[in-house]
């Protein structure tokens, strides 16, 4: 499974870059917002920086504007995806946009029927949102289990990016289910490496280096 990171915190993107968890990376409004950043200027900052695609999403609502936007936004690097909402001008947008050789992210997915319909507009990836799922007490994973199965039968080639990921048991889950990219806040991919007997080994460990003077160097 790929790691995408979900921010615009150009710092937190090369921290982990340098562990080589970085496939690529996910920005929303959102985040952008968070940033206080020129949507532009980080965008292209960030694309310089990883070897992956980098989703940037247009704020357009109808299908005229959003190409526009789509467009804009593909000439800011190579590795650019244009994130569009699962809306029948964000579809129209998708297919205009793989039509011309540009990658597309469909986003806010909630549905399976919402899915098949990303797949047959040509999308790269189709973000279904797993937390917001769970937030309503619906299960998220079900969701990736249901997209996977109907892309499998049919051959789809669209992945699979499992988003609104809140822990590290969503990514095991997501893994689990079979999807192509999860993308994650860089403090939930961070916090999967935690184990409580991993430090207490660690901790053991140590106290005998120190007992026997153990040195390598
Ligand atoms: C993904 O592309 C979205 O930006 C993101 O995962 C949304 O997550 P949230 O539901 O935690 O805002």
């Amino acid at each position: 499974m790929k790691f995408f990171v979900d921010t615009a915190d150009i710092d937190a993107i090369r921290d982990l870059n340098e562990t080589g968890m970085v496939d690529g990376v996910t920005t929303n409004p959102s985040l952008i917002a968070k940033s206080g950043r020129d949507i532009n200027e980080v965008t292209k900052e960030i694309c310089d920086m990883v070897d992956g695609p980098v989703s940037a999403e247009v704020v357009a609502l109808d299908f005229d504007q959003m190409l526009k936007e789509g467009r804009h936004l593909a000439k800011i690097a190579d590795n650019i995806c244009v994130k569009v909402p699962l809306t029948w001008a964000g579809l129209r947008t998708c297919k205009a946009l793989t039509d011309e050789g540009t990658k597309v992210n469909v986003t806010l997915c909630f549905s399976a029927n919402q899915a098949l319909l990303a797949a047959k507009a040509g999308a790269t990836f189709i973000s279904p949102f797993i937390g917001r799922l769970d937030d309503l007490n619906l299960d998220g994973m079900d969701l990736i289990g249901d997209i996977r199965t109907i892309y499998d039968n049919y051959g789809f080639e669209t992945e699979i990016l499992a988003a609104s990921i809140r822990n590290a048991n969503h990514m095991k889950d997501a893994a689990l289910m079979g999807a192509d990219v999860a993308t994650a806040p860089p403090g939930v991919i961070k916090g999967m490496i935690n184990h409580v007997l991993t430090d207490k080994g660690l901790d053991g460990f140590m106290a005998d280096v120190k007992k026997a003077g153990i040195k390598i160097l």
